[in-house]
């Protein structure tokens, strides 16, 4: 494996790899791996002969008081980790090579990026779009994975490849678990014992909100009540920062459930912002 810190030498390596006609994946991620991260690496081998891994905290999607300068970073065992899960090139960039200082041009997919998480992070997604752009751009991937962890992420990025006919397939991989249901996050390390003894009743909560709209619930007024009241009941400490019912492909909240919905939910707890959804089919 190769580490490139450079982005014009990822670019030449990616396009003299396109010229011998290599198919390329990519991986984007912020590092500090763990299974999630390496899941994607391990479908995303599956689905090219040459693999790209990113590992960049971009600064464009970090609000002020946000987490950037705390952000939880260690480059040496993700670079071994890269390494096990078959990395051809681990892409390490400084913030300096991938933003001029008169950085000018921004990607965005405003009608998408209004709710859920874009309500308390309003240049959260601008900021993944337009990395996740220069990445493409870069690496000039024929196929890039993404967790549905971050679900309003995947489907902003659907709508950015479509709409900018961006010759690259986006996988969607599943949310990797802990074995008691909370979803895997870098940030879980901020999670006090006490708080991370509660933070899987998210996931039972929203499994439970699945299992009320198997039972004929169709009131998205109604499921929406029923997870904020076991959220407070269940996870005390924690604050909700929403609870949405929401159309999987294009983010519309739903009044009525009348095919799939995607039930999302944020909580702030003390250091800590999780989220999780959980897609509903009817
Ligand atoms: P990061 O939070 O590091 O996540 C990198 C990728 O891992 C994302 O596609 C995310 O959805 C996926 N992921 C995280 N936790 C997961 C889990 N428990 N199960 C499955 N997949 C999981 O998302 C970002 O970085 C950034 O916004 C990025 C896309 C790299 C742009 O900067």
């Amino acid at each position: 494996m190769k580490t490139i810190r450079n982005p014009e030498e990822l670019q030449r390596q990616c396009m003299q790899w396109e010229r011998e006609g290599h198919r390329i994946g990519l991986v984007p991620t912020m590092g500090y791996f763990h299974e999630g991260h390496l899941s994607l690496m391990d479908a995303c081998r599956g689905q090219c002969d040459k693999l790209v891994v990113s590992l960049f905290v971009n600064p464009t999607q970090f609000g002020p008081g946000e987490d950037l300068d705390s952000y939880p970073r260690d480059e040496a065992r993700d670079a071994r980790l890269a390494h096990e899960h078959g990395t051809d090139v681990l892409f390490c960039p400084e913030p300096g090579g991938m933003y001029h200082e008169d950085h000018g041009t921004w990607i965005e997919v405003p009608e998408m990026a209004r709710g859920l998480c874009g309500a308390s992070r309003p240049i959260h997604f601008r900021g993944v779009c337009t990395v996740v752009n220069k990445l493409f751009m870069l690496a000039r991937p024929a196929v890039a994975v993404f967790g549905q962890k971050d679900w309003q992420q995947l489907a902003i990025i659907r709508r950015m490849v479509r709409d900018l006919h961006i010759p690259v397939q986006i996988v969607g991989h599943p949310i990797v678990r802990e074995a008691d249901g909370l979803a895997l996050s870098s940030r879980n390390v901020y999670l006090t014992d006490e708080e991370r003894a509660v933070a899987p009743n998210i996931h039972k909560t929203l499994a439970e909100a699945a299992d009320l709209v198997a039972s004929g619930e169709r009131d998205a007024g109604a499921v929406k009540r029923f997870i904020t009241d076991r959220l407070a009941e269940t996870v005390p400490m924690g604050r909700i920062d929403y609870a949405e019912l929401v159309d999987p492909d294009n983010l519309a909240p739903l009044e009525r459930i009348s095919g799939p919905a995607l039930a999302a939910v944020a909580m702030f707890m003390s250091k800590a912002r999780l989220i999780d959804n959980y897609l509903i089919g009817v």
